[in-house]
């Protein structure tokens, strides 16, 4: 039987773009484009096709989750502090209702409690976080397990 090729929406959001210089105490040292080429070998490891997008733009977010309809069949999204305020991202991914994985870096369950809520959360098939950039990792593995079974 031939399978389908899932097409997968790999979404950083705002101050991701700073990976590698950006509190590596916290967030390690691995640059996204270092992360980003991670996820391109697991992609293909995987045999799906990743498409990767970072913006500091909560709006350019939005409009990206929208496109992705009819597009993709999941979404990895690490939606950085828009995890802790944006209803709007929230309603995005219900909007388009494509499964959605939510990844971060650090455990944010250890750290400040304005990061223990995430609004994501409520909206997505699990969250993975505190791996470093296995997290990534694992979030595809996990979304395409999800898609596949
Ligand atoms: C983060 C955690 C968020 O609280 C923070 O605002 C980020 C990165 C993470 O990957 O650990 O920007 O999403």
């Amino acid at each position: 039987m031939t399978q389908r090729t899932l097409s997968i929406l790999v979404l950083h959001g705002p101050n991701l773009n700073l990976l590698g210089q950006r509190e590596p105490g916290i967030y390690g040292v691995l640059s996204l484009n270092e992360i980003n080429r991670l996820l391109e070998k697991q992609a293909e490891d995987l045999a799906v096709n990743i498409d990767v997008v970072q913006s500091n733009h909560e709006g350019v977010l939005v409009d990206k989750i929208h496109s992705a309809w009819g597009e993709h069949q999941g979404i990895l999204i690490n939606p950085g502090a828009y995890t802790h305020t944006s209803i709007a991202l929230r309603d995005a991914i219900a909007g388009v209702n494509i499964p959605t994985v939510e990844v971060h870096l650090s455990n944010v369950y250890r750290r400040e409690e304005f990061r223990h809520h995430s609004f994501i959360a409520p909206v997505a098939v699990g969250q993975i976080s505190g791996f470093g950039a296995q997290s990534y990792i694992l979030g595809l593995q996990a979304l395409v397990y999800h898609l596949r079974n």
